[in-house]
């Protein structure tokens, strides 16, 4: 059967544009240390691998507009994670009958003959529902260059609709993560709604990452975790497999996995007989707000770096119609497996831009609210432990207050009675009716709390106990509010460290 075409964007036409329009971007606008989009939209990442002694980023990019639109793959490499320098687009949706309507998420992974491969999802119309409807369908798609030119596979796509076994709908099958087993061979996973309305994770392998055969269901959704689920990742970390992935429609389980968007992830180990995935535990990623779509990939040197989008597709609206980018990405983590818990803590890399430590020891703190010399900034990296400064009479409540002036602050507030944190941004300046606040539950020892804050202009990123707990926010605050003070419901003493983050690396 000849599908339908779609539209076609043109690589030459989208490079044109980006080169022209990034030069109105007024360079304010941009964070310090985050990648954002050369110009236009940003969503999840992509790609994200090590290649040619560098480490590619691929994003969901709409250059045209700062709202989702025909997506292409912005690119972007890094030595150090923290900064990016940006290239041209990668792939455009070129292609009317494979991906007019989409190159969506994907990832990349080195080919034998030292060539970079992509592997993302085609969107295109010619599908159509169980009642007939005509609907995109969504299929896998490969592109072959050098780190700078992408060609795509002229046997598009690799992976069809055809190859979807019975109860699997080809509206939704996309974000294929992919990796080669020590064998050389090739695996991807693919997610998939079925016909049931339920998201799955299907595996598929290859000898040769041209022709693949279907092998299975890795995970389904039985329903407790959203409908569609979105960029599966899988891998194994410190011993464990993990399988990461981002529910679409979530239902709140208490603090965990909060409405909406989610991304979540099961910690397992793989059934030696069978070779299916057994999973053992299920986490929330990030207990912020801004904080969906992850990837990770493996460094040099052997650590598994993740990154995600920090956006919420709910709130995505609020644009203000002045700028010229909208979207960004965390600041790398380094991510690890203690006592069946998945940990996050920023890479190390970050380190190398800190300067003008500002350092108190046992600060001792009771009602009022403090602030302290030399500890306030918008771009910093801050570092924090409280604790009862007398264990008979523990503190019921520590305030954080940051962004802060006498109109606008956000903050964080702790109980340890119920070892419950909040992150709270209704005071940020945000003019819009949105969740502004999220809670989430630390565990072990819970009369001191430590935690790492990196705020980077219109950001704020939380760490908690070594990255047991994180919670990522975006902010709106105009950046002369740049006061943090601190408060606390009975008496406490306090530890701060303030570095400035600076755009370039630093030596201390
Ligand atoms: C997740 C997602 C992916 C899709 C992409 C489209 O945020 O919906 O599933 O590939 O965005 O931009």
């Amino acid at each position: 059967m000849r599908r339908v075409a779609g539209p076609s964007f043109p690589l030459w036409e989208s490079r044109g544009y980006e080169s022209h329009f990034s030069n109105y971007v007024d360079e304010e606008e941009r964070p310090f240390l985050h990648l954002t989009p050369l110009v236009g939209w940003m969503n999840d990442p992509n790609g994200f691998s090590y290649y040619g002694g560098r480490y590619h980023l691929f994003y969901q990019y709409n250059p045209y507009d700062t709202k989702w639109g025909p997506m292409h793959w912005g690119h972007a490499v890094t030595d150090d994670f923290i900064h990016w320098d940006y290239l041209p687009v990668a792939i455009a949706p070129d292609m009317p009958y494979d991906d007019g309507g989409g190159c969506f998420s994907g990832s990349a992974l080195t080919l034998p003959d030292g060539k970079h491969l992509l592997m993302y999802t085609g969107v295109a119309p010619g599908g159509r529902r169980l009642d007939g409807k005509a609907v995109d369908r969504q299929v896998q798609c490969l592109a072959i260059g050098d780190g700078h030119e992408y060609q795509k596979y002229e046997d598009n796509p690799v992976i069809g609709e055809n190859m979807l076994p019975e109860g699997c709908t080809s509206e939704h099958f996309r974000d294929p993560k992919i990796w080669q087993e020590d064998d050389g061979t090739y695996r991807c996973v693919v997610a998939n709604l079925a016909e049931d309305e339920l998201g799955q994770i299907l595996l598929f392998s290859s000898e040769d990452v041209f022709h693949w055969k279907y092998e299975g269901v890795l995970l389904k959704n039985d329903g407790t975790y959203g409908r569609m689920w979105e960029c599966p990742d899988y891998f194994e970390l410190d011993g464990k497999q993990l399988l990461m992935l981002s529910p679409q429609d979530m239902l709140p389980v208490r603090h965990d996995f909060h409405g909406g968007n989610n991304t979540i992830c099961f910690i397992g180990h793989v059934d030696e007989e069978t070779g299916s995935f057994v999973p053992e535990s299920c986490q929330t990623v990030d207990h912020g707000i801004d904080f969906y779509a992850t990837q990770t990939t493996m460094t040099a040197d052997g650590r598994r770096v993740m990154v995600a989008w920090m956006q919420n597709w709910d709130t995505v609206t609020s644009v203000d119609p002045d700028d010229r980018i909208f979207g960004s990405m965390i600041i790398p983590r380094e991510i690890s497996v203690v006592d069946d818990r998945l940990y996050q803590w920023p890479v190390r890399e970050l380190e190398n831009r800190r300067l003008n430590r500002v350092a108190y020891e046992g600060i001792h703190l009771d009602s009022a609210l403090l602030s302290l010399d030399g500890i306030a900034g918008r771009c910093i990296d801050l570092n924090v432990t409280v604790r009862s400064a007398d264990e008979n009479n523990p503190y019921s409540e520590f305030t954080l207050w940051f962004a802060q002036d006498e109109t606008y602050h956000s903050s964080l507030r702790y109980r340890p009675s119920k070892g419950e944190l909040k992150v709270n941004r209704t005071r940020s300046g945000s003019r819009r009716a949105f969740k502004h606040y999220r809670k989430c539950i630390v565990g072990g020892e819970r009369d001191e709390l430590t935690f790492r804050l990196i705020l980077d202009k219109k950001s704020a990123e939380f760490f908690f106990n070594d990255g047991e707990q994180t919670m990522t926010i975006t902010i709106p605050t105009d950046q002369s509010a740049d006061g943090i003070s601190f408060f606390a419901e009975g008496s406490v003493l306090l530890d701060v460290e303030k570095f400035d983050l600076a755009a370039t690396t630093t030596n201390q």
